[in-house]
């Protein structure tokens, strides 16, 4: 049995609790640390786990005999805390982004393989039967040679949410809508195509007096061989978040329609409904994911530990996300396209780095300790 401890017990620790509790033969929950160690006993409370509650890290590290813990905390601490665990021979699984910087990404690669054990990063909309069977569906090639993508990355927060005290600067949240929202369909980007070569980037922060960071971004990425466009908001009422896929032979969309075109002599479009019936049948004959989400990817983890799976999601590949979003920072400030991958050299490498060269939108100068609600919406389904 797989004992685990939840640190920070805010809004997405909930959703990591439901999470194993639906893997009971696997796994148990049997700490919760918040430094507010009334939330720990809420969420012990409401969720029914048999688990002590801690207000110290450590102290639940040293005392709880754990094997591994989920991080749940705001994103300057994910790297100090995943080292610290990992130090002490626990395996971790750390919720997004990953780190304020590539240097700790890179930090926390080394304590994993120090010491021997699992850095899993959440990036749960990897497991969705739609942009699974999307993926399938140009793997086998039915799509033609790809040769442009776009991703609407569209998202909506009132002007108070970033009144939650680590929200909205570049220190503790590290970053605005790309860091905290996009971050999901920038590592989607990646798992589809892989790393582009160049990005070149704009931000702003148009909405959200309250913070430093951007609300708003487009980036468009170069490949080798194909172009992506790619708009991260945080003021799109609706949030109707899109992934188009254009090949040669057909596009087709995220959530899903098909359409192909044939050439005329003139090189005018006529539709191929040959195609997009045989497109969408194969799409519709493709399986559906038995889990998805947090429950499909903590599943991938607690399997993983038991060496039954491989880690979908190491730390390499969530460090590739970061260096997404910290090349489009870096070509959003220096107002040019930017190459990848950054090296180590590189400024904006380093989390000082970033915070001395990202411009100040706002001052934020309100801050609360906690909201009266930990509800929360993890983005529109696709299929919503
Ligand atoms: N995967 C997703 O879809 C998703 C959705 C929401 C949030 N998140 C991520 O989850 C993380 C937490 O977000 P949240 O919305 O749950 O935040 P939150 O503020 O609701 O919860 C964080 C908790 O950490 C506690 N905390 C802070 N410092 C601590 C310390 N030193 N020791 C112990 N506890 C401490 C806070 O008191 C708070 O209760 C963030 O990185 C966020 O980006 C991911």
């Amino acid at each position: 049995m797989i004992r685990i401890g939840i640190v920070g017990a805010g809004a997405i620790a909930a959703v990591h609790i439901d999470s194993f509790l639906q893997f009971a033969s696997l796994c148990e929950v049997v700490a919760v640390c918040d430094t507010f160690v009334d939330k720990a006993h809420s969420l012990i409370t409401d969720k029914k786990v048999n688990a002590q509650a801690y207000a110290d890290i450590q102290t639940m590290l040293d005392e709880g005999n754990l094997d591994a813990i989920s991080i749940c905390l705001p994103p300057n601490m994910h790297a100090t805390v995943a080292i610290q665990a990992l130090s002490s021979g626990k395996h971790v699984i750390v919720e997004k982004p990953m780190a304020s910087s590539l240097q700790e990404c890179d930090q926390m690669i080394a304590a994993a393989k120090k010491h021997n054990k699992l850095l899993c990063v959440v990036s749960q909309n990897r497991w969705k039967t739609q942009l699974n069977n999307t993926k399938r569906i140009m793997d086998e090639g039915l799509l033609g040679k790809v040769v442009h993508a776009s991703f609407d990355s569209l998202w909506w927060r009132g002007s108070v949410y970033y009144d939650l005290w680590w929200r909205g600067t570049w220190e503790q949240e590290a970053g605005g809508v790309f860091t905290s929202h996009s971050v999901h369909y920038l590592d989607l980007m990646q798992m589809l195509f892989g790393m582009p070569k160049k990005v070149q980037a704009f931000i702003s922060n148009i909405n959200h007096t309250n913070s430093e960071c951007e609300d708003i971004g487009f980036a468009v990425f170069t490949y080798e061989d194909k172009v992506i466009n790619f708009t991260s908001s945080l003021v799109s009422h609706g949030e109707k978040q899109a992934i188009v896929i254009n090949g040669e032979k057909a596009s087709i969309s995220i959530p899903f329609s098909v359409s192909s075109y044939n050439s005329l002599p003139n090189g005018f479009p006529e539709q191929n409904k040959e195609l997009e019936k045989q497109i969408q049948k194969r799409y519709e004959e493709l399986p559906a994911l038995e889990l998805e989400g947090h429950p499909a990817q903590l599943l991938n983890f607690l399997r993983a530990i038991e060496q039954k799976e491989a880690l979908a999601l190491d730390g390499n590949v969530g460090r590739q996300t970061i260096e997404l979003i910290h090349a489009i920072y870096k070509s959003a400030v220096l107002q040019r396209p930017v190459d990848l991958p950054l090296e180590s050299t590189d400024p904006f490498y380093t989390k000082e780095g970033l915070v001395q060269k990202m411009p100040r939108f706002h001052t934020k100068g309100k801050s609360v300790d906690n909201f009266s609600t930990s509800k929360i919406t993890l983005g529109r389904d696709f299929n919503a």
